[in-house]
């Protein structure tokens, strides 16, 4: 076994998400129980909904986990539980779990912020490509998700420097909001880039917001722009609609693009670490590896199913703050901490 066998629990949003990893790499097993069927009705999440939801579904999520890594309570080492950010109520139930489970077994308790586990995704080795490099430092991590989008400066491990962040929607947002525009269902961003591969990006000039900005995003008006020309042009015709896609697909990457360029150069940087939902995006990935090659760097991504919300991204973070663990230090959330609450908001803690 190489470093801690951890299980992990992700709760934050509409996803339970249980894992068992080796090392915070080595997947034993990664059980996730999606809520997209019971918000579609809703075209969102609800978040009583989403609490519920997690409530019915984390035990038969845990048990799948277990038949799957063929390990028991005895070989596990630490819990780790996302504490935020997130939805306040879906966030307690994976801590309040969490915090029973380590009581009940006597394990450490490890808990990792939402976002730094979403970077920590590329690290995790794929089944199907067991021998992926981990990325080096120092980096610029680029966490596009469905609610948050910034980049950040990594210069170790758990250590970041916000470069900058988006002044209103997330990009996971705006292609959540494009794709209730054309009439798709919530989430959005995997259809509108189903139905870009099929139209034209260069129909709409959409903008490209923020381009020459530095490091701040905004898409909120991209959004706008989108549902003033839909408002003149008939949506029920599929050409519009794929073209409608393709273009506000190609306005977005550019944005994402130039923004991760822009970052590597002016701190001097060649590795880009790639975060969150909306990095498993077909047309912004190859961008952003065909950008990053012609300068002589390299991009990271997750695989793509580890892209979104999951337990396995949790562990890699929880396996490098396990050992350190010091039950002295309130800012540090490792041991048996029964004091360890769910931050709705919060950032990264060492
Ligand atoms: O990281 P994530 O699972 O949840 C948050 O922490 O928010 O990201 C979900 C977001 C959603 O907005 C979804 O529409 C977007 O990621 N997304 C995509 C794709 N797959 C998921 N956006 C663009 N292209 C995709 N293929
Ligand atoms: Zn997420």
């Amino acid at each position: 076994m190489s470093g801690p066998l951890v299980l992990a629990l992700e709760s934050s949003c509409d996803e339970t998400g249980l894992a068992i990893v080796e090392g915070g790499r080595r997947i034993h097993a990664n059980v996730v129980a999606s809520q997209v069927a019971l918000h579609a009705a809703t075209g969102g999440i609800v978040p009583e909904v989403a609490a519920r939801a997690h409530l019915r579904w984390i035990v038969p999520v845990m048990d799948e986990a277990w038949a799957a890594a063929g390990v028991t309570w005895d070989d596990i080492d630490a819990v780790t539980v996302t504490y935020g950010p997130g939805l306040a109520g879906s966030l307690l139930v994976g801590v309040n779990f969490a915090k029973a489970l380590a009581w009940v077994h006597d394990k450490p308790l490890v808990g990792v912020n939402h976002l730094e586990g979403h970077v920590y995704a590329s690290w995790l080795l794929d089944p199907d490509e067991p021998e992926h490099a981990e990325p080096a430092f120092p980096l610029v991590a680029l966490v596009v998700s469905g609610g948050h989008t910034f980049l950040a400066e990594m210069r170790d491990h758990l250590t970041y420097r916000l470069l900058g962040q988006t002044v209103d929607d997330a990009a996971g947002e705006a292609f959540d909001k494009v794709g209730s525009l054309l009439g798709l269902g919530y989430p959005a961003g995997a259809q509108v880039e189903r139905l870009a591969r099929e139209g034209r990006s260069g129909r709409f000039d959409f903008p490209r917001p923020m381009l020459r900005e530095g490091y701040a995003f905004s898409f909120s008006g991209l959004k706008t722009a989108v549902l003033t020309r839909l408002r003149d042009t008939d949506k029920t015709d599929p050409k519009v609609r794929a073209d409608a896609a393709a273009s506000f697909e190609a306005a977005i990457v550019d944005v994402l693009a130039a923004k991760c360029m822009q970052a590597l150069e002016r701190e001097g940087l060649e590795r880009l670490v790639v975060a969150g939902g909306v990095g498993a995006n077909t047309r912004l990935r190859s961008r952003l590896i065909g950008e990053a090659q012609e300068r002589g760097g390299r991009v990271f991504f997750p695989p793509l199913r580890l892209c979104t919300d999951n337990g396995a991204m949790i562990a890699f973070a929880a396996a490098l703050k396990y050992p350190q663990g010091d039950a002295g230090d309130a800012a540090f959330p490792v041991f048996p901490r029964w004091d360890l609450a769910a931050a709705a908001q919060s950032t990264p803690r060492r």
